[in-house]
């Protein structure tokens, strides 16, 4: 009775008696559910989320400039060899690991399973997005003579589909015991009103809270301590919609190794001012990816000197770091960024409401925000017919179909 009691005080505090008008209703069994799930939701956090989505996304106070990269075709024989040699030795020390994010939900592309089990319809048999990176991986193997352990990210909602899929396709011949699955970490949803959303099941709606929670749930997963034991001394982290992913570069981490740094990621050039891509830059003296949902229209069509876009290093989800950077990003609090989404929810009477227009704000953090905790990052600028294929929207632009051409044109060079 304290417990619900206690329940009802928080919720009043900040403003969600529609809750309490819920959990008033509910049998014994769901009543304790759902109080217990109270008792982990951090309030003051949401408020803070909620209130800042009122707020202006302002980037005026800053200093910002293009990053420096450098451009891998141009990498002179001797400057690729060094990389090359710098990288492999790691590699077939066994000190890299792989992290592949696979918790997103993949709506835009319509698959209604985890995005990793979508079939692109590669060669006329078709292989699975999960199939295209393990068969990367087990190439990187072969040519190196290890098995690089792979940890793999889900979230609440996909984790046992994927985990059963895998299962199922015997994790298309990768070494079991080189394999990690482990769940990323969510946030509730909210509405206009800044109320948390009810779900069917009567409990309060949570989503997975961003690509950005990849290193604090590693941490959490007990991943990092896996890694550490393993004597792991660079981590690859990568999205799982990219075909023509490369997760294993010597060259990028050998470039990495040589000056020194904890971050650096592969860049290709963006193919269009408006292109969906985050775009690497320099903000008050630290690397920053700027999301193509809040770059100002004014930086994304700026071209320098040479009629080249000033800020054209897209950023691809081909992130290296090093152990210690992850130790570090784990610890330290990201920003939350926000996404205006339709979600349905359970009024006050029990009924389910499917909302026709964007309903509800859910909170992300994005994995590229961790770089401003860095003085540097080494940027590698590949080629995206080599190094982008991703598989994004149902149709057009960044769909199976380009993906598709993207993939095959590559392997059939
Ligand atoms: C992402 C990048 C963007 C980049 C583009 C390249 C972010 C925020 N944006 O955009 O800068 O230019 O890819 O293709 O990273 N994921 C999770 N958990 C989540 C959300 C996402 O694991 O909670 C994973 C997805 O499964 C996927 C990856 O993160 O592997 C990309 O996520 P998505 O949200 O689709 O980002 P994009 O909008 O495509």
């Amino acid at each position: 009775m304290d417990k619900m009691q206690d329940a009802i005080e928080i919720l009043k505090e900040y403003n969600q008696e529609h809750i309490i008008r819920i959990l008033e209703k509910l049998d014994r069994e769901k009543q304790e559910e759902l109080i217990k799930q109270i008792q982990t939701i951090d309030f003051h956090q949401i408020t803070e989320l909620y209130n800042n989505t009122k707020k202006e996304i302002e980037f005026k106070e800053s200093k910002i400039e293009p990053l420096k990269y450098l451009d891998k075709a141009k990498l002179t024989d001797c400057q690729r060899k060094k990389f090359d040699e710098l990288g492999e030795k790691t590699v077939k020390a066994g000190e890299y690991a792989v992290v592949t994010m696979a918790g997103g939900q993949g709506t835009r592309l319509g698959h209604s399973g985890p995005k990793g089990t979508f079939k692109l319809d590669v060669y006329g048999k078709g292989k699975y997005l999960f199939e295209i990176l393990i068969e990367n991986l087990k190439e990187a193997n072969q040519k190196y003579g290890i098995t690089i352990p792979w940890y793999v990210m889900t979230s609440r909602e996909n984790n046992h589909e994927t985990v059963e899929f895998l299962e199922k396709n015997n994790y298309f011949g990768y070494d079991k015991d080189f394999v990690t699955i482990f769940t990323q970490s969510e946030l509730p949803l909210v509405d206009q009103e800044g109320k948390l959303l009810i779900g069917k099941d009567f409990k309060i709606k949570e989503a997975s809270d961003g690509n950005g929670g990849t290193y604090s749930s590693l941490r959490a997963s007990g991943c990092l301590a896996n890694m550490k034991e393993r004597g792991i001394k660079w981590i690859f982290i990568g999205s799982v919609d990219n075909a023509l992913l490369k997760m294993v570069d010597v060259t990028l981490l050998g470039m990495a190794i040589s000056k020194n740094v904890q971050i650096a990621s592969k860049s290709v050039v963006k193919a269009n001012p408006h292109e969906k891509v985050g775009v690497f830059c320099k903000m008050n003296g630290h690397p920053k990816v700027i999301e193509y949902s809040e770059l100002p229209k004014r930086m994304a069509e700026q071209r320098d000197r040479n009629g080249e876009l000033k800020y054209g290093e897209s950023h691809i989800m081909c992130n290296l770091y090093t152990i210690e950077a992850i130790e570090k990003v784990s610890k330290e609090p990201l920003i939350y960024h926000s996404a205006f989404k339709k979600n349905s929810y359970i009024d006050e009477d029990g009924k389910e409401v499917i909302p026709e227009e964007p309903n509800s704000y859910k909170f992300e953090s994005f994995i590229f925000d961790a770089f401003e905790f860095f003085d540097d990052i080494a940027i590698l600028r590949g080629k995206r017919e080599d190094d982008f294929a991703p598989v994004k929207n149902c149709e057009g632009v960044d769909s199976p179909k380009t993906a598709k051409e993207l993939y095959e044109k590559f392997w059939n060079k």
